[in-house]
């Protein structure tokens, strides 16, 4: 197995990751009550995230998805975003929620948020679940987050370490990351 031979660390279990998801979920539900969202997942690694903040929304919601690039098998930033995958939704005049499993340097959510908001929606704002807040480069605005966390490589929860260990139910962090 992948695992066997790197030293993982439990930092967050199923029953933290739960609390910090029905938090956004009740955030959002009070926020966009009576209104209708277009999710925006950023696959693959909202994936797991998305699935379960889905199904505590109570607002009328559209799913859809992008698939951007930006450190291939690499651990860190290369600084350079493109699109794999564009939404099919039409978001003209619509209210846009970007799903974002963790965010970093911020290059990636920018270059999406920058992207959404010139298609003319009422409104985007950017959801995630987990902020290496102390590691951005770009500005960009982040209204809804999970948890604020240090600087740490994490895995499981969508979170990968070269495309494994997403399946993983809780978050863990890598001791020896090299
Ligand atoms: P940013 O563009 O530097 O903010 O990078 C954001 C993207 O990098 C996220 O959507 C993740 O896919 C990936 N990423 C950032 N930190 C981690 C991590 O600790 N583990 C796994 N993937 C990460
Ligand atoms: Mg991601």
């Amino acid at each position: 197995m992948v695992l066997d031979d790197k030293n993982f660390t439990k930092y967050l279990n199923r029953h933290e990751i739960d609390a910090a998801v029905q938090n956004i979920a009740n955030r959002l539900n009070a926020d966009y009550e009576g209104k209708e969202v277009v999710l925006v997942g950023v696959l693959k690694g909202a994936i797991v995230f998305m699935a379960d903040l889905v199904r505590h929304l109570k607002v009328d919601c559209e799913v859809d998805f992008v698939r951007l690039s930006s450190y291939g098998k690499a651990r860190t930033s290369s600084g350079t975003v493109s699109m794999l995958k564009d939404i099919q939704a039409d978001i003209r005049g619509k209210h846009v929620l970007i799903i974002e499993e963790i965010i970093d340097s911020g290059r990636t959510l920018k270059f999406l948020y920058d992207r959404l908001r010139a298609s003319g929606p009422a409104s985007v704002e950017i959801v995630t679940l987990l902020d290496k807040a102390a590691k951005r480069v770009v500005d960009v605005p982040v209204k809804y987050i999970g948890r604020t966390i240090e600087d740490q490589f994490l895995i499981g929860y969508g979170l990968d370490l070269e495309e494994y260990c997403r399946n993983l139910p809780d978050i863990y962090y890598l001791k020896y990351p090299n």
